[in-house]
């Protein structure tokens, strides 16, 4: 879901940051937040909604919704949309509580 090739626009290349997510090893580019790899990866539902059980993703993308909340390294509601992809973390979806499904 990159933007690979542009008419006039160039996105070169950035370095690879190797990730987990739920147990899968992925990768993500320098420069990208946590759900901004996922969404990349074809990854939309970032978390659950905790009465229904509906799926989250990208709302606001400013840190001001907790839509994109997930368990980061153990951490719950890290809100992944402003969070910067690090290598090594370990990602995993939640509820609103922040119990992993
Ligand atoms: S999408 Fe709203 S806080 Fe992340």
């Amino acid at each position: 879901m990159r933007i690979d090739k542009h008419p006039i626009l160039n996105f070169p290349k950035k370095e690879p940051i190797p990730f987990i997510f739920e147990g899968q090893h992925v990768v993500g580019y320098k420069g990208d937040t946590i759900a901004s790899a996922l969404h990349a990866l074809g990854v939309t539902t970032l978390s659950y909604s905790i009465k229904k059980d509906r799926p989250r993703g990208f709302y606001c993308a400013i840190g001001n919704c907790a839509s994109c909340n997930m368990m980061v390294n153990g951490v719950p509601n890290v809100r992944t949309c402003i969070t910067p992809l690090v290598a090594g973390m370990i990602i995993e979806r939640q509820t609103d509580k922040g119990v992993i499904r």
